[in-house]
């Protein structure tokens, strides 16, 4: 995600950018920029690091009645000044900012170089300025239009023009816009808190928008120029709900954004249902590697587990999952031509770059799955997977997690296909289910105000078990954790079928069991832990598909999932337990997005 803002008007664009992209540092923060229109030139200042870097090398704020800015969370090329935006066209007479992902850049990008524009960046959003200068013949608006016409993914584009500095062209698909009508002036943000101190008056833009904004006027079209009338939307939201979302905390924001980031992190890598890597020349090497090592810590390392189970099924290599804290000390019979996978977050883990170093140190190549380009992990690593979940303010992780998984089944799937160690036609089935799962995430968001009460029904409990076999076994520990770290509540997750050898003697009547039952093939083994739990007393809240609400008949509360291949299962399975421990916070009034003892990125061992 990153932060865009547009200024038209007769006052001052500078304060009115800056303002907004010091609201919109929450989307994206590690490079930020301006480019305004001064004596017949557009002026382009642009940094790495935060917003205030880029300010401090602004200096004294010029005056201009024409502005963009935008501030970046990086997913095609690293955190630096000549990949910060605004990018510009060869003569630096168009300046554009750009969120989301230009899938088809790289073919773009050779063709363009080829026609002779010279390229500064890395970044997919360049080639859109080549394209729009390409394409100008006098209206900014229509070489806009048949720039848009050749690209495909997602965008939030602003452009404007030296040579039209009256106006700002804008256009969206699935990432998000706004304008703001104002006075004299009038705005473009990435969303709502960017703009409401000037204005609470805003048109929401919708997909397959256009944008033509001036001082004085906004006209709203298809991307063919078939105007559209929009309703002026009322804000009556504060500040802080704003920057929000209107989400009451960043937790529940973050996890309601899950589905658009289980899209931004499968666009590009899924074609003719098949799942594509080949940017990352890493083929010949997941062809040919006898054995996996996946290391990472908390959230990340339930990702890990689940990618364990998958890459064991679906490509046959033998995988091992480690805590990195653990991983260190230990004698790891590791030989050459082995991978590890190192997941996180942050990618500035220490224990996670320690174990990094440590099979670097061995010879042994790592693949990194992280959600911050540029990264410590992400700079040492051979290879990088990106999650596209976008910051994650909230300490509890839940859209990196989710896309983490979405991470782990493309490479299960990618090296399945590579090795074919499944059946092609299974592969292909899952590939196209991996690729709808978002409308299953979206289904079980849905569910919210049913879980909300469950959780206004248990808040007062103090020890909860969270159980499950196989898949569910990952996901409840991913449960657990959640519960713990922002409730308060201790939670235990267990193999149902581990109960019996021990920690059945903690069940007493009316402890709380969320019991996980999606995979099929087990439900009767798990049905008979359930029996044995309910036997002592426990009150068991079962996860379970539809499909296999039969078999719950015994659980005092069904949560119910819409059907879904059950390896696939953990990336709508544990959407409840988010939920679900978010709202055991609220009501038991603990900090949700800031959990005492807790930070962020944990970068001490
Ligand atoms: C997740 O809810 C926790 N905040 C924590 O376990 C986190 O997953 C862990 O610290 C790993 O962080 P990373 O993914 O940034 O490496």
């Amino acid at each position: 995600m990153c932060g865009i803002m547009g200024y038209a008007g007769s006052g001052n664009a500078v304060p009115v950018i800056i303002d907004g992209l010091a609201k919109l540092e929450y989307r994206g923060y590690d490079s930020a920029g301006i480019a305004i229109y001064q004596d017949g030139d557009l002026v382009v200042t642009k940094k790495k690091g935060r917003l205030a870097d880029m300010v401090n090398e602004l200096g004294e704020w010029p005056q201009s009645i024409l502005g963009i800015g935008h501030t970046r969370w990086a997913t095609h090329g690293v955190p630096s000044d000549h990949n910060a935006h605004p990018h510009m066209d060869c003569h630096g007479r168009i300046a554009l900012v750009h969120n989301g992902i230009i899938e088809n850049y790289a073919p773009l990008r050779k063709e363009l170089i080829l026609e002779g524009h010279d390229f500064v960046s890395e970044t997919d959003t360049e080639v859109m300025a080549h394209l729009v200068e390409k394409y100008y013949d006098g209206s900014l608006e229509e070489a806009v239009r048949k720039a848009l016409s050749c690209v495909y993914g997602s965008f939030a584009i602003v452009v404007i023009s030296a040579d039209e500095p009256d106006k700002i062209i804008a256009a969206k698909k699935a990432s998000p816009l706004v304008v703001g009508l104002g006075d004299g002036e009038n705005y473009l943000a990435s969303d709502i808190p960017a703009i409401l101190s000037r204005t609470r008056r805003v048109y929401i833009i919708e997909d397959n928008e256009f944008v033509v904004l001036t001082s004085n006027s906004v006209a709203i079209s298809d991307f063919d120029g078939n105007p559209i009338e929009k309703e002026v939307l009322e804000v009556d939201w504060d500040m802080e709900a704003a920057e929000k979302g209107g989400f009451e905390h960043f937790m529940l924001k973050e996890i309601h954004e899950q589905p658009e980031a289980i899209r931004k992190t499968l666009s590009g890598r899924i074609k003719d249902a098949r799942v594509d890597f080949s940017d990352l020349n890493f083929a010949d090497y997941l062809q040919n590697t006898s054995k996996i090592f996946i290391v990472a810590c908390g959230t990340a390392y339930h990702a890990g587990l689940v990618g364990r189970m998958a890459i064991e099924k679906l490509a046959a290599v033998p995988v091992e999952t480690d805590i990195a804290s653990e991983f260190r000390y230990r004698r790891v019979l590791w030989k050459p031509g082995d991978l590890m996978i190192v997941i996180s977050q942050s990618g500035e883990t220490a224990d996670t770059l320690a174990a990094l170093r440590e099979a670097k140190r061995n010879g042994i190549k790592v693949l990194a799955v992280t959600n911050v380009v540029g990264s410590a992990v992400a700079r040492e690593a051979d290879w990088v997977i990106f999650t596209h979940a976008g910051p994650e303010i909230a300490v509890a992780s839940t859209k990196a997690y989710s896309t983490q998984l979405v991470v782990m089944y493309l490479l299960a799937l990618y090296m399945a296909d590579l090795r074919k160690s499944y059946d092609a036609e299974k592969i292909s089935k899952m590939v196209t289910e991996l690729l709808y799962i978002d409308t299953l995430v979206e289904q079980v968001l849905q569910e919210q105000d049913k879980i909300k009460a469950l959780a206004e029904k248990y808040q007062g409990v103090q020890d909860t078990f969270f159980l499950g076999r196989g898949l569910d076994y990952a996901v409840a520990m991913e449960g657990a954790l959640k519960l713990k770290e922002i409730s308060y509540v201790h939670a235990e997750a267990y193999a149902a079928g581990e109960l019996k050898h021990g920690p059945l003697a903690l069940i007493d009547d009316g402890v709380p069991v969320l019991a996980l039952i999606t995979q099929d093939k087990l439900v009767e083994k798990t049905m008979s832990n359930i029996k044995e739990v309910k036997a002592r007393g426990a009150i068991v809240v079962a996860v379970c598909k539809e499909n296999l609400q039969e078999a719950c008949q015994e659980c005092d509360e069904q949560i119910l999932l819409p059907r879904v291949n059950p390896l696939l299962a953990p990336i709508v399975s544990v959407i409840p337990l988010q939920i679900f421990s978010y709202y055991m916070a609220i009501f038991r009034g603990a900090d949700v997005d800031k959990p005492r003892n807790l930070a962020k990125s944990v970068t001490v061992e």
